[in-house]
């Protein structure tokens, strides 16, 4: 879907593994720049670079800043730019990240090295501020519920494990029919909330849209629905199909009125059968692709 060409300068915005940053560069005799704000996959992108000289150039930072990290490397204009957004395996399956519920850790959460980590949100802040952070970011019917067991169990015990974290919810909402674990949703919300990641994902593509040359494309990929909508509504507004307002704009995006972008593939597309099984955790993938209007300048 990004369809690399020789020549054409990439960007990736969430680094992670380098499992995309590879495709692309082997794909065609191009160079990527790839962003990613944990320093341990950026550790990663060092030694990866080995493989690619000349042709792949790594910054640390979030792509909220995106603008300011690739003019600092000297890149002024994109032929195509992807975000698989959310955390990595590496992140998930690292106990000291504080990730998962499913192995014991540090109540961390945190992609990047600043910022509160996940122990500060649930220790500090008030019944009601947890509550808004448990319904919007985890659609968590029983917030209210929970924050108030996390109030009452902290000013006897702070809370510093995931596990811990995990068994108090746990001991106040029970499993439905799904199988999914009962503190899943409020794992996703608290780590939404310390990596700021939806107001992260509409300012990164803001700016990945403006650096786009034409026919550059954008391609993105969401893995619920808090990040889906707003690359749905961001590419509806830029290929002219902007929505109605509602509360789940997000201001400031909605800002184009003629259509810049054309949409590549008309809706989500999702993993197939034998993607899902070889890799499960592809299973609630979404995939939005859209390209730049315009004739491109012969290089
Ligand atoms: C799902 S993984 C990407 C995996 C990658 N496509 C691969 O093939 O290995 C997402 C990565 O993006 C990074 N990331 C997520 N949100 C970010 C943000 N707002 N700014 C910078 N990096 C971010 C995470 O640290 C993580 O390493």
């Amino acid at each position: 879907m990004l369809a690399p060409r020789a020549g054409g300068v990439y960007l990736d915005g969430t680094f992670g593994g380098g499992g995309y940053a590879r495709a692309i560069l082997d794909s065609a005799s191009c160079s990527l720049f790839a962003i990613d704000r944990d320093p341990a996959a950026v550790q990663r992108a060092h030694e990866f670079a080995k493989d690619y000289p000349n042709r792949f150039t790594i910054c640390e930072g979030r792509i909220s800043n995106l603008s300011s990290l690739l003019d600092a490397c000297g890149a002024s204009e994109l032929d195509g730019a992807v975000f698989d957004l959310g955390v990595s395996s590496y992140q998930i399956d690292d106990p000291s990240r504080g990730f998962s519920f499913r192995v014991d850790g540090p109540l961390n959460m945190q992609m990047g090295s600043s910022g509160l980590d996940a122990a500060q949100i649930v220790n500090f802040c008030t019944e009601s501020e947890l509550a808004d952070i448990l319904f919007k970011y985890g659609d968590e019917k029983a917030a209210r519920k929970i924050a108030k067991v996390i109030i009452e169990r902290r000013k006897t015990q702070k809370f510093e494990t995931t596990s811990d974290l995990a068994g108090v919810i746990r001991s106040v909402v029970r499993p439905d029919k799904s199988g999914i674990d009962p503190a899943t949703r409020s794992f996703q919300a608290l780590r939404i909330a310390v990596n700021e990641e939806l107001s992260d994902i509409e300012a990164a593509l803001v700016q990945a849209a403006d650096l786009l040359a034409p026919g550059g494309r954008l391609v993105v990929v969401s893995f619920h629905s808090l990040e889906d909508r707003i690359v749905k509504q961001f590419f509806a507004a830029e290929t002219g199909r902007a929505p109605g307002a509602s509360r789940h704009n997000p201001a400031g995006m909605l800002r184009q009125t003629k259509p810049r972008f054309s949409l590549v593939t008309k809706a989500a597309v999702g993993p197939d059968d034998a993607e899902m099984r070889a890799n499960p955790r592809a299973r609630s993938a979404k995939m939005r692709v859209m390209e730049r209007l315009g004739e491109r300048l012969a290089a």
